[in-house]
């Protein structure tokens, strides 16, 4: 997407060939400031303190996490601790997991000598791979929102999305955003509204900042806005994004999905995940009782981060002192209340037959694992 008018990534190799360059997403909106990170444990860290943070950027960043550490050993015990260190610092996101197991796939076999070219290339293909695929999901998502125009006889459409699942959150174009700038880009009438998505504000700092560069027209609303806004009719369909889907079709993303899903039930929105392979995890069934779910510091919900009036970035305590606090990162919206999922290869139902019929060539070799006995 662009910045500024200027073409830009979340993350790339550097001209020097050994250093990770990426967007220092914890500034935003205020600051687009560049990092240059040239170590595991600088890329370990921009992953922890979501420097860097989405689920498919979260793999782009530990597929390269795997080069730097490369660059400085290229040993077996030098890729077994990269990878156990990179796959410990955030638990939800699957992507996590399926980019080091690529990244493995890519090196463990090859002769030292050759591990960092290897890993390079597999690196940069994730990469790349990721903005083909957002840009095929862009295409797929796309009839969905012409179709609500072409009904409210071209009058704008008004699409929901919770959290950042933008080219913030990718390596460019987006998964939920990917047919919002189709659309936009097409000349569909289109206007989002954004949650602020607390404790966090990725919706209010990252969404609302890249919709905007984008000319994309949008409205940032309270976490609890939405359910009012839904049944009042002002919201046309809800789009969000995927940390991981369970192979029935459960929908793991940022905490207060769950919530927009129920809206959206009852007042007959449709409510669909854009979800790129690398976020199906078909080794996992039940969302509810398998997906593990973050639990993040307390500082997050304690404190704010924001411009004061002299420009100044501060953070201030919100919360009394010694409150207890609890901060769950992400939730798990169940497959009966999804509407579809936006994927590369077309919008599918969340059931494990269309899951595994849409994506045969990454079943497990043993098969599915059995479907949850019925709950009485
Ligand atoms: O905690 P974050 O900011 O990494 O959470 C991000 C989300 O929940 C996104 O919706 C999800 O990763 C999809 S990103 C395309």
């Amino acid at each position: 997407m662009k910045v500024a008018g200027k073409p830009m990534r979340t993350i790339w190799l550097d001209a020097d060939g050994c250093s990770i360059g990426v967007i220092d997403q914890t500034q935003l909106p205020h600051r687009l400031e560049i990092l240059r990170l040239t170590s595991l444990d600088d890329m370990v860290h921009a992953i922890r303190t979501m420097v860097v943070r989405g689920a498919p950027l979260i793999g782009a960043a530990a597929a390269y996490g795997v080069c730097l550490a490369l660059m400085a050993d290229r040993s077996d015990g030098a890729l077994d601790h990269a990878c156990q260190t990179l796959a410990a610092t955030r638990p939800t996101a699957v992507n996590l997991r399926w980019a080091l197991d690529e990244m493995v796939a890519a090196v463990r076999n090859r002769p030292r000598e050759e591990r960092l070219a290897a890993a390079l290339a597999r690196a940069q293909a994730i990469a790349d791979e990721d903005v083909s695929i957002c840009a095929s999901m862009g295409r797929h998502g796309l009839p969905l929102i012409e179709a609500i125009a072409a009904r409210k006889g071209g009058a704008r459409v008004n699409v929901l999305t919770h959290c950042n699942a933008g080219w913030l959150a990718a390596v460019d174009i987006g998964t939920a955003t990917g047919p919002i700038y189709a659309a936009h880009d097409g000349g569909v009438p289109i206007h989002v509204y954004v949650d602020e998505t607390r404790p966090r504000n990725q919706g209010a700092s990252l969404t609302a900042w890249e919709l905007q560069q984008h000319g994309v027209p949008c409205t940032v609303i309270t976490d609890n806005a939405g359910g009012h806004l839904m049944q009042h009719g002002y919201v046309d369909l809800v789009i969000v994004g995927a940390d991981r889907v369970t192979a029935q079709g459960d929908v793991c993303n940022k905490i207060g999905t769950y919530l927009k899903a129920l809206a959206a039930r009852d007042t007959g929105v449709p409510f669909y995940a854009a979800v790129p392979s690398p976020t199906i995890d078909f080794a996992m069934v039940d969302g509810l009782a398998e997906i593990p779910i973050e639990e993040r510091g307390a500082e997050e919900v304690t404190h704010l981060t924001g411009k004061a009036a002299d420009g100044r970035i501060e953070t201030v305590r919100i919360v009394p002192e010694r409150t207890a606090v609890a901060n769950y990162a992400f939730d798990v919206t169940p497959a009966r209340l999804v509407t579809g999922l936006i994927t590369e290869r077309g919008v599918i139902a969340p059931t494990r037959a269309a899951l595994a019929a849409g994506f045969p060539d990454l079943l497990p070799e043993q098969g599915l694992p059995p479907a949850p006995s019925a709950k009485p």
